[in-house]
């Protein structure tokens, strides 16, 4: 039986229908997915959206673009920071990854609706790329990095724009980005021969 890791505990998934096309991009496709739950969890079934990784992707260790464990590793991260430490992120609320046999793995997410800043006005604008800024200062503060284009526009009930972290591809944990690269340096320093602690 398919299983969902993330949350508070993996869940186990009895199918997923995939819907329609909601948009793509250099990743790959998202689409809207319905998930049927199994008979013994609570819920029975969640809307999300789903991203499958373009199966041609050069993925790099340590970067997280076209790297869905890297994006999924490090969103828990973040995700578990802002709960902890109460840093106002709008992060999608639900972040799963799906493993799959002989393919990349998917990560799914909250569906939003549909916003783009073309639907906005001169003010909403305004109110969006504040919002975006200050979630970039706060992601800065603790330690990762999150491009401009992380960010979707959602409307709240009193008009205001708001920004919601959805989309992991250019969201750098420095932590992992320096582990990956020491582990680099040491296996290109292995094979070319240096003795550890040698110069
Ligand atoms: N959680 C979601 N809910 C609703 N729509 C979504 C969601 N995630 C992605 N989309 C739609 O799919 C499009 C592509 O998603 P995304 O930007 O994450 O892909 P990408 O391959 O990383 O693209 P890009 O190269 O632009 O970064 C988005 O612009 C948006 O319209
Ligand atoms: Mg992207």
């Amino acid at each position: 039986m398919p299983v969902l890791e993330g949350g508070r505990k993996p869940i186990r998934v009895k199918r997923i229908m995939q819907g329609q096309l909601l948009g793509w991009g250099a990743e790959g496709n998202v689409s809207e997915v319905k998930v049927k739950l199994a008979a013994r969890e609570k819920q029975r079934e969640l809307a999300l959206a789903e991203k499958e990784f373009n199966p041609n992707a050069n993925v790099h260790e340590g970067y997280p673009f076209w790297n869905p464990e890297y994006q999924f590793k490090a969103m828990r991260k973040l995700q578990a920071l802002n709960r902890e430490k109460k840093l106002g992120l709008r992060i999608v609320p639900t972040i799963r990854l799906r493993r799959r046999e002989g393919a990349a793995p998917t990560l799914l997410t909250t569906r939003l609706p549909r916003v783009t800043m073309a639907d906005l006005t001169r003010e909403q604008m305004r109110q969006f790329m504040q919002d975006v800024r200050r979630q970039q200062k706060t992601i800065e503060r603790v330690g990762f990095k999150a491009d401009f284009d992380s960010f979707m526009p959602q409307i709240g009930k009193d008009g205001k724009a708001i920004a919601v972290l959805f989309d992991f591809g250019n969201v750098f944990d420095r932590s992992l980005t320096t582990a990956a690269r020491n582990s680099i340096i040491s296996r290109i320093k292995n094979k070319l021969g240096f003795k550890q602690g040698s110069r």
